[in-house]
């Protein structure tokens, strides 16, 4: 009972990170040294998950040449002696097993995940939503959420207790702390009003999902924003199955946004030995 095949939708528009994502990844934007991405899919190894499935759309075929074999670049390198990079280049090619799907229309993260259901079918499977990148060395997020699925059954869902003024940009759930730390989950709501919010819980980017949402998918109508939400539907799995949340541990950096891509590339540049003075000195001349 425990969990191999981990789903990535980036499929979105990436509409907060306009001019750039018109033709860029936002998923491939830099974090310190690598792609937003890479964070993401180590996470999912570094958490037991095997199999990789990525959700894509127009403009992200720079994410499957990012973990594809590069043999001209790979040739100049090595002519060069450059053998480090050169090592360095295949290693990323060989870092997981990855496939890819596409989503031929942005219509909500739940249509997002359905894509996922021939190769996900019959069986749990983890979702990463990479532009939520977590920091947590010893433990991974997702791994956290693997651990209580494995020994609690059902689904599991990541929390964060956010501020009230940030209750509307979120999926809120709420539920009976079975647990500290981890809750039978009851209710959930997508982006609500601070008055219709259930509790001050957000769901964030991290789950272990039953295949029993997929049917749950299929027959979904449109939710907030006129997209299909994962949400809702994990709202109505809850109905006949258990989905725990629990309150990851570990540093979270919204780089879905200009100001969390931002200061997450700061935070981060700044822990690492050999960037940290550079980047003080930068923030020294103003
Ligand atoms: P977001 O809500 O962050 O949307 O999606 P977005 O399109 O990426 O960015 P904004 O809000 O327009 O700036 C959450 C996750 O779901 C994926 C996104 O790629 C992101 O990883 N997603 C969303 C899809 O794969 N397909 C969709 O139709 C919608």
């Amino acid at each position: 009972m425990t969990v191999k095949k981990c789903l990535f939708p980036v499929a979105g528009l990436g509409t907060r990170f306009l001019p750039v994502t018109k033709e860029i990844a936002k998923e491939m934007l830099p974090l310190v040294n690598r792609p937003i991405i890479s964070y993401g899919v180590e996470e999912a190894l570094a958490s037991g998950c095997e199999d990789i499935v990525m959700i894509t759309g127009r403009a992200k075929r720079s994410i499957e040449n990012y973990f594809d074999r590069s043999f001209e670049l790979e040739d100049m390198l090595r002519k060069r002696g450059k053998l480090e990079l050169y090592y360095k280049m295949i290693r990323i090619s060989e870092m997981a097993e990855i496939m890819y799907i596409r989503q031929r229309e942005p219509l909500g993260l739940g249509h997002a995940v359905l894509c996922g259901e021939p190769v996900c079918k019959g069986e749990y499977f983890g979702v990463i939503l990479p532009d939520d990148v977590f920091i947590n060395d010893d433990d991974p997020v997702l791994s956290q959420l693997i651990k209580v699925h494995e020994r609690l059954g059902g689904s599991v869902i990541a929390l964060e207790h956010v501020e009230d003024r940030d209750v509307s940009r979120y999926g809120i759930a709420s539920g009976e702390e079975i647990e500290p730390g981890v809750f039978r989950i009851n209710d959930m709501v997508e982006k609500p009003k601070l008055a219709d919010a259930p509790s001050r819980y957000a769901i964030m980017g991290r789950y272990v999902l039953s295949p029993e949402i997929f049917p749950l998918l299929h027959n979904q109508q449109t939710g907030a924003g006129g997209e299909y939400q994962l949400t809702d539907a994990i709202r109505e799995l809850a109905k006949s199955e258990p989905v725990w949340g629990v309150a990851y541990r570990g540093r979270r950096f919204d780089c879905g946004t200009q100001k969390g891509w931002l200061s997450a590339n700061i935070q981060l540049a700044l822990e690492d030995d050999e960037l940290r003075d550079m980047v003080l000195d930068i923030l020294k001349k103003d």
